[in-house]
């Protein structure tokens, strides 16, 4: 990795401990985005089924329920004593669901043990992903797949911002927190740039299979004026027709062992 990229994450993963902090509540009004998520991962894994699947940095399990459609065994691995005390709760109906407290650098899940791993909304806590990216390998199976979600620096709208200032887009991670709101101390919180990301896995021995543009309406105007069904079905076109640009602010990777 280049040096001048933000801080590595804290060797312990447990920002979402803090305070009273419920990930839950940050769900509210975003029912456009988590519709468009689950819309990813059901395109991208149309007609799989697995023996097991582990999402990774799950939070409170908000799409372990869903993984269930892909697999017969689901386990929810994620640092945050916390987001695991809001998933008792939200997952007391699915006792069948494991929870294991564990960050992605150093996983407490046997080789190969995983057909199926999800990671959403993680890789803007890992500036540097080397060494999760080693775990992920382990744990897949041969055949397996990852789902990798990356937070997108690239996006059209930053993508015009630096066209107008003459800049180059930047291929290192980006800290997307402003500098008055960072502490020292304070973890980072990165945007990617997709090709990186891509060379990186590649580097890891995975080979990115297919590509999704999501959540390319992600704005509160939007969400306001334009019905949700109709959010989506415009949803459902852009996500594959505007992949190869990179489009929306989230890029959903189909990802596996290289051969
Ligand atoms: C924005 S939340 C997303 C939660 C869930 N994936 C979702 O999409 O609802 C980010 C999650 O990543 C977890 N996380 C942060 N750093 C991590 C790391 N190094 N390894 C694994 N999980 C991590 C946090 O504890 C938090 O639950």
């Amino acid at each position: 990795m280049p040096n001048n990229i933000p801080k590595p994450t804290t060797k312990k993963a447990d920002q979402y401990d803090e305070g009273n902090y419920n990930y839950l509540h940050y769900w509210a009004g975003r029912d456009y985005e988590h519709a468009s998520e689950e819309m990813a991962i059901r395109r991208l894994l149309k007609g799989k089924h697995f023996k097991t699947a582990a999402d990774i940095g799950g939070g409170y399990g908000r799409l372990c329920i869903f993984l269930k459609n892909f697999a017969d065994h689901v386990t929810l691995a994620e640092p945050s004593r916390q987001q695991l005390t809001i998933a008792k709760d939200y997952l007391k109906d699915h006792p069948d669901i494991d929870q294991v407290q564990t960050q992605a650098d150093n996983l407490k899940l046997a080789d190969k043990s995983q057909d199926l791993i999800t990671v959403i909304r993680v890789m803007h806590h890992l500036p540097d992903p080397t060494s999760e990216f080693k775990e992920f390998k382990r744990v897949l199976s041969d055949d397996g797949y990852l789902v990798l979600e990356v937070a997108n620096y690239a996006h059209a709208r930053n993508r015009l911002k630096h066209l107008l200032k003459g800049k180059r887009l930047p291929t290192d991670p980006v800290d997307i927190r402003s500098q008055e709101n960072r502490r020292d101390d304070e973890i980072a919180f990165v945007n990617h740039n997709p090709r990186t990301v891509i060379r990186h896995l590649a580097h890891a021995g995975l080979r990115v299979e297919k590509v999704l543009s999501v959540s390319n309406l992600r704005s509160p105007r939007l969400k306001r004026v334009i019905p949700h069904a109709v959010m989506l079905s415009l949803e459902r076109i852009m996500q594959s027709t505007l992949a190869p640009a990179y489009f929306g602010p989230s890029i959903f990777l189909l990802v596996r062992k290289a051969k």
